[in-house]
């Protein structure tokens, strides 16, 4: 059986966070926590030693002085480490040849009693190399055609003649767009706890996706999947960087495989993270718009570069967002990388809409401006009756709503369309639009188990993990309303290998899958047993796919609005008033939905006004590795009027319970929206990522 919609009870009430009193008093223990309690006392450190260079060859290792400091134990390099089975994944793969791929990649690992020795030996570990020549500025790459685009899109795609349709155009915007890299900055680094008793290995791990880290190193440690254990009860953050194992977990492996018996701890450093936990790409994007003079788009094209590792291809796909957010009867995208001797990108919140919505949305502002029609009306002209990349009907396309909605709250009808036209002080006041998309999806694979337990209480469990977004609270409200009982009678398990099979929290699609695993469990369960069970009994039901989506387009949808002020004399730029209105589907629970929507517009603002990720091509490494120079939004950054909301509704298409993803959306449009404003302000048009004073100056 499928899954059948639920009626709701405790999906879409308040709930506060389950955890949250564990967390706020310190006892939710994370990755490299555990054991604390324990009496855990004879843990090893780890530490990680990174290549001094962007190309070449270890030639040696000398780890004499390193060994010679007090408590320095051991040190792990390429003739040393435990040979893997596998080395297929170049980014994983560590500690298994001499070649150096780019700069601050594991050629060695550390193990000392404390983790003060443990940074000191790192530190007077000296590593002796043959430098190559290297390439790591994506001007000098070689462009080539991946052969898909992350989340299995085509690389290329088109529909219509567009050739035929700009020549016939009334108005063409054809402009350059870029976004800087970006690095993931969760508030906890990367960091695992490992054990290797000689027979199974158990990771505490700060992942996203606790099965997935299983599933992806167990082979290549050659063990079977069952002897990797990962646990993952509580993690600070991800952002995506956590979705995949990155180097590090596989160095706390090949370390606790070297100390049998042992407990090693490895903490990611903050400057080691914007070389080894992924990051998102530099994109630069040409997009041409074709209208009509009254605004209606005739043709939209967009070509988007970015770069990527030669150790390990990842293609963001920058350019998937123009082939469905507006109607236009010739589209045509395309993708391109340079493969670079840098650290491998990966996923970071919306990985592809976040950069692709910058340059299509303030192209869509150039586009209004040139044809003299308001932004907002504009998108509202543009608004496709079906989805111009599948041909099938929405489940739930509400962007109008959204625009029309969040205008109303925002103030914005009566807005001067004139450049430059409102000042107050010394600073240029300015207004702007965005839409925003993001897709609802839901990933086959996942399992939950229902057990009902004395006193009518269930347990249900399944291997998700909360990466401090709620989904642990969430779920619950989910089981309960599956069960038909009081949310106070689930007793949740997540975050854990030895529970049922769970895929990654990321791509917004962790509460849609998960979800709709334990409604279905829930409903098989109650099928099975009845609502008056014994003790004891339990279902275990792997979801099938959720029945609609394949004959619908399932996309999340919202409009974010932003006012920002540009000072005249300095150029310093404040964003004032930021609002997203959203659809969404159901909110499974108003405060943790609001917490990620905020979150999102939050990190759109950081991307907007200050993170740069620089990298110092001469060397290969970002030299803005840390948070003093890499430069993330901070409290004093957040704008007095910041708000969230979203339109009441449910999407039983796209889950049982009628809600789609809310972690990604938040982000999508909100630099695009804050340009626009700051362009709206000064007459100065902003097409590239971060914002920043010299624009106006
Ligand atoms: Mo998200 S970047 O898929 O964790």
């Amino acid at each position: 059986m499928t899954a059948r919609p639920i009626a709701v009870r405790a999906v879409g009430a308040h709930l506060d966070r389950v955890d949250g009193p564990l967390k706020v008093t310190g006892r939710a223990p994370y990755a490299v926590e555990h054991g604390s309690d324990e009496g855990v006392r004879d843990h090893l450190t780890a530490w990680i030693v990174g290549a001094p260079v962007a190309r070449g060859r270890v030639l040696r290792v000398d780890a004499t002085r390193a060994l010679s400091t007090a408590g320095v134990v051991s040190v792990l390099d390429h003739t040393s480490a435990r040979r893997l089975a596998d080395t297929e994944d170049g980014e994983l793969a560590i500690l298994q040849d001499d070649r150096i791929h780019h700069r601050g990649q594991v050629v060695a690992v550390v193990l000392a009693e404390s983790a003060e020795a443990a940074r000191e030996g790192a530190r007077l570990v000296e590593v002796h190399v043959e430098a190559r020549e290297h390439v790591a500025d994506l001007d000098e790459g070689d462009l080539y055609a991946p052969e898909e685009v992350n989340a299995g899109h085509e690389t290329d795609w088109a529909d219509g003649d567009v050739d035929a349709a700009r020549a016939d155009a009334s108005v063409v915007v054809d402009q350059e767009y870029s976004t800087p890299q970006e690095h993931n900055s969760p508030l906890e680094p990367h960091a695992v706890s490992a054990f290797w008793d000689e027979d199974r290995l158990t990771l505490w791990d700060s992942t996203q996706s606790v099965h997935g880290v299983a599933q992806t190193l167990a082979p290549m440690l050659g063990l079977e999947v069952d002897r990797v254990r990962v646990r993952a009860p509580y993690v600070g953050g991800g952002f995506g960087s956590k979705g995949l194992p990155h180097s590090p977990e596989m160095a706390a492996a090949l370390a606790a495989m070297s100390v049998p018996g042992r407990w090693v701890r490895l903490a990611v450093t903050r400057q080691q993270m914007f070389a080894l936990t992924g990051y998102r790409t530099e994109t630069r994007s040409r997009i041409r718009l074709s209208a009509e003079p009254d605004g209606r788009l005739l043709a939209v094209e967009h070509d988007a570069v970015s770069q990527t590792s030669r150790l390990k291809e990842f293609a963001e796909q920058t350019a998937t967002i123009s082939r469905m957010m507006y109607a236009a009867p010739a589209r045509r995208t395309t993708h391109r990388v340079a493969a670079l001797d840098v650290a491998v990108p990966s996923w970071m919140r919306a990985p592809g809409e976040m950069p692709g919505a910058f340059a299509l949305e303030v192209a869509m502002d150039e586009l209004a401006v040139a044809c003299d029609v308001d932004p907002v009306e504009l998108r509202v002209r543009n608004e496709p009756a079906t989805d111009p990349e599948t041909g099938n009907p929405w489940s739930d396309r509400r962007l109008v709503e959204c625009l029309r909605t969040g205008a109303e709250r925002f103030g914005w009808t009566g807005r001067d369309p004139r450049a430059a036209s409102r000042t107050e002080g010394d600073w240029h006041v300015g207004t702007g639009v965005a839409a925003a998309t993001y897709p609802a999806l839901w990933m086959a694979g996942n399992v939950a188990r229902v057990e009902s337990r004395a006193g009518g209480r269930y347990a249900v469990g399944i291997g998700a993990v909360d990466l401090g977004t709620g989904a642990r609270t969430v779920l619950q409200q989910i089981a309960a309303d599956a069960l038909e009982v009081d949310v106070a009678a689930i007793d949740l398990a997540i975050g854990d290998t030895s529970l049922p099979t769970a895929t990654v929290a990321g791509g917004s699609s962790g509460t849609a899958s998960w979800g709709t695993a334990i409604v279905q469990t829930a409903q098989q369960f109650r099928a099975d047993h009845g609502h008056d069970p014994l003790p004891g009994l339990h279902s275990r039901t792997e979801a099938e796919s959720y029945p609609e989506p394949e004959k619908h387009a399932l996309h999340s949808f919202g409009a974010v609005f932003a006012e920002v002020r540009v000072d005249r004399w300095t150029g310093e730029v404040r964003v004032s008033r930021l609002h997203g209105t959203y659809s969404v589907g159901r909110v499974v629970n108003p405060t943790t939905a609001r917490s990620q929507l905020l979150g999102g517009l939050l990190m759109g603002l950081s991307a907007a006004l200050h993170e740069d990720g620089v990298r110092d091509p001469r060397f290969g490494h970002v030299v803005t590795q840390d948070l003093a120079t890499y430069h993330v939004a901070s409290h004093a950054d957040v704008p007095p009027d910041l708000d969230a909301r979203w339109l009441d509704g449910a999407d039983t298409l796209a889950t049982p319970f009628g809600g789609r993803g809310i972690g990604e959306i938040g982000i999508v449009g909100t630099a695009a929206a804050i340009a626009n404003a700051a362009s709206h302000a000064t007459g100065v048009r902003v097409r590239d990522l971060p914002v920043t004073a010299d624009a106006f100056l």
